[in-house]
């Protein structure tokens, strides 16, 4: 009986794939099942009970009947309706996709677009990565020139615009590239998210990859003793006082537009390389009693986390935050690689895994020679599939959830975009929603390949996996000598 509730499981269509499945009418409890769950899965948690062509909808919240009829709706248009029952919850509250709007800018269609999908996958985070060094992204009116001298630049592509120097334009330039999101649309998106239950967490980039934002207002760049500002600096100065007006100010809006109860601060990847030649960092770092740059990392982190608090939000961070200190309530986003999220567990911090080795969709998903241009080792369907977020030793407990990246340096269109998410998104939602015991890859693939024609047939660029080369197929990361043969054992 166990082997055949399993088999069938597997044979619905559907992903992410569903809890439990039974052909037969189901006669417990759905109140008293779902009583057994975490109070965030009930909110989720369904049953779908399909007789005939009758169909019933058991659940606790609107959210649980919208995953329901999600489930439904992809039934339906992949062509199948199966009798019986199905009862399904989610495995992490966090189930996220993030895009970077800053490299490339693809604009509200896109995302509204990207919504839909990952509604029909019971995704339910999209993180806007709105502003980095080769554009700012929304409109603030404290400080507008932000968009007004940042948000177009002088290169099509990011690599064209790094070859030319990295110069900008503005909006009037016929030969300029870019685009921003007025309030409007960003509060147009939210709505149009949060009735398909997505939070859209807003990040504003901080103190690393900012070179925009000195550009724009050269108060926050780090000072030599000379007098001379470091410009073309990649960070932020986080001696000034200017900084902090400038940041907060921003987030001020950003909270004003987003709900969300997360504000994402960034945090990676500061090079510090101004901080040591400047007189506001020197000062501050007297005042505080520092005796390593590094330390104004922290300064500047925990400062804008107390801000963040102030407003009644919580920061996340990427995992650099854990290396200078920040308070246990910020929530750490595991990204180079899973140790970040294993040491922020132990700390005490709430983690999301978003480890680049399987979870960034800007990384190749087949042979270098047969895809365009990418980075990274290998993120075929396979490989991301086969990953387990909870690592040896974390605490499950602090573990919200799972979410892929979509870095766009080399993703300059919204179709290569859709290109590098699909299929790999439909392996993303199965483990974020789906039990770790019930997946499966073979089932998962056919399953993956039934609803790629259905994107396709939605209007989705995707990636072919009729095409996908035995290499993909085996689920190797590392790219082999050409030439090794291929372990292949489906
Ligand atoms: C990152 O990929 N730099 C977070
Ligand atoms: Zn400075």
């Amino acid at each position: 009986m166990r082997f055949l509730i399993l088999f069938l499981t597997a044979a619905i269509g559907l992903i992410p794939a569903p809890v439990k499945y039974t052909p037969e009418k189901d006669r417990t409890s759905f109140k008293k099942a779902v009583a057994q769950l975490e109070p965030w899965q009930q909110q989720e948690a369904y049953r779908l009970t399909i007789r005939g062509k009758r169909v019933k909808i058991e659940a606790l919240t609107p959210e649980g009947r919208f995953r329901a009829q999600k489930s439904l709706e992809q039934l339906q248009m992949l062509g199948e309706l199966p009798q019986g029952t199905i009862f399904d919850y989610p495995r992490f509250r966090h189930r996220g996709l993030m895009i970077d709007e800053s490299r490339s800018f693809k604009g509200l269609a896109f995302l509204k677009k990207q919504v839909d999908a990952m509604a029909l996958l019971k995704l339910n985070v999209l993180h806007l990565h709105l502003d980095d060094s080769a554009g700012w992204r929304i409109e603030s009116e404290a400080y507008p020139d932000l968009t007004g001298k940042t948000a177009f630049r002088i290169g099509r592509t990011y690599h064209e615009w790094e070859a030319g120097r990295y110069r900008f334009t503005t909006a009037d330039d016929p030969t300029g590239y870019g685009g921003y999101y007025t309030r409007e649309e960003l509060k147009e998106l939210v709505a149009y998210a949060a009735q398909r239950y997505i939070t859209v967490i807003p990040e504003i980039e901080m103190p690393g990859h900012s070179m925009e934002v000195g550009y724009a207002y050269p108060q926050v760049l780090c000072e030599h003793p000379n007098g001379r500002l470091h410009t073309g600096a990649w960070d932020l100065c986080p001696g000034s006082e200017a900084t902090y007006r400038l940041l907060e100010a921003v987030l001020e809006e950003v909270m004003d537009i987003f709900p969300s109860p997360f504000i994402h601060i960034g945090g990676d990847e500061a090079t510090m390389k101004t901080w040591s030649q400047c007189v506001h960092c020197a000062r501050r770092m007297e005042e505080e009693g520092y005796t390593d740059v590094k330390e104004l990392q922290g300064y500047l982190v925990r400062r804008i986390e107390r801000f963040v608090a102030a407003h009644g939000r919580r920061i996340i961070g990427w995992d650099e935050i854990l290396e200078t200190g920040v308070p246990e309530q910020a929530v750490v986003q595991s990204w180079r690689g899973i140790a970040g999220g294993i040491q922020a567990s132990a700390a005490g911090h709430e983690v999301i895994m978003s480890p680049n080795s399987h979870c960034y969709y800007n990384y190749y998903q087949d042979l270098i020679r047969k895809e365009p241009k990418a980075v990274g080792e290998l993120v075929s369907l396979r490989f991301t599939y086969g990953y387990e977020p909870l690592a040896p030793g974390m605490d499950p407990a602090l573990l919200r959830g799972v979410q892929a990246n979509l870095w766009t340096e080399l993703i300059p269109t919204p179709e290569h975009a859709e290109y590098m998410l699909y299929p790999r998104l439909f392996a993303l939602a199965e483990t974020a929603w789906t039990p770790a015991a019930q997946k499966e890859y073979k089932g998962f693939r056919k399953r993956a390949r039934a609803l790629l024609d259905l994107f396709r047939s939605l209007g989705y660029n995707t990636f072919d996996m009729d095409t996908e080369s035995d290499l993909a197929r085996s689920g190797l990361q590392r790219f082999p000598p050409e030439g090794t043969p291929i372990p292949l054992d489906e």
